[in-house]
């Protein structure tokens, strides 16, 4: 009976096995700069309510989700701040190559960021699974890098045509994904307010739906203002 030697040889190569692997894809994290774009370009109030969407570029309910997003953001101004996430879906072949490329261009112009990002939610279908089925993984990068050209600027090009070959690129895609893992997101678009994340992720959310959530923050706020107001005088 040769059973239990065989068991040891298999766990000691198991073990080796998992230790070549983690070596390998060991990154170091964590990362110099903290995951996520922040939208738009009024300054900062630490005070505001904080919106963090996880995001995947080619997913239709991630699309939907924008719009109205926008809308509330708009609607609140400075009293709300927005971080986007993006969480490259495993079974939406095309969404690491189209996340890598919004990456791409945050390093070289933060304001081109979100306009990719839109882009791509405008367009999103050339890059469903079933549409690029018969394209390889080269040609669907290089649609992306002329396409995505095309939308931020034709001198973004040679930039994102390189990019796709710098490693720090891909790393800094791989961080946005094990963040997002981090903090528990499985799918696309999902919320957190305030650091807590909102039911229903997964689906968009509507404006009223925004209004809902956001409207009774921004009515304690004001009421403990006045609280303190009262407090001081
Ligand atoms: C992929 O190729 C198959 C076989 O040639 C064809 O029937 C199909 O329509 C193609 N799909 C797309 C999306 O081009």
């Amino acid at each position: 009976m040769q059973g239990p030697k065989y068991t040891t040889l298999i766990l000691q190569l198991a073990f080796f096995l998992f230790f070549f692997v983690s070596v390998i894809c060991a990154q170091s994290l964590p990362p110099a700069k903290s995951d996520g774009f922040v939208y738009g370009d009024h300054r900062v109030d630490w005070d505001a309510i904080l919106i963090e969407a996880f995001l995947d570029p080619v997913c239709p309910d991630s699309r939907d989700a924008w719009p109205p997003l926008k809308q509330a953001l708009a609607h609140y101004g400075d009293r709300v701040r927005l971080i986007a996430h993006l969480l490259p879906l495993p079974y939406h072949d095309n969404a690491f190559a189209a996340s890598r490329a919004i990456h791409i261009v945050n390093d070289l112009s933060g304001p081109a960021t979100f306009k990719l990002l839109e882009w791509f939610f405008k367009y999103q279908e050339k890059f469903y699974n079933a549409q690029t089925r018969n394209l390889t993984r080269t040609e669907v990068v290089n649609e992306i890098v002329k396409a995505a050209s095309q939308a931020v600027g034709s001198s973004f090009y040679s930039s994102l045509e390189s990019g796709f070959n710098d490693r720090k690129t891909d790393l800094k895609t791989r961080v946005s994904f094990k963040y997002s893992a981090s903090r528990g997101v499985y799918g696309t678009p999902t919320f957190f307010v305030n650091g807590f994340q909102l039911p229903d992720s997964g689906s968009a959310l509507d404006f009223n739906g925004w209004k809902t959530f956001i409207d009774p923050l921004i009515g304690e706020k004001s009421a403990k203002n006045e609280e303190n107001l009262h407090f001081f005088l």
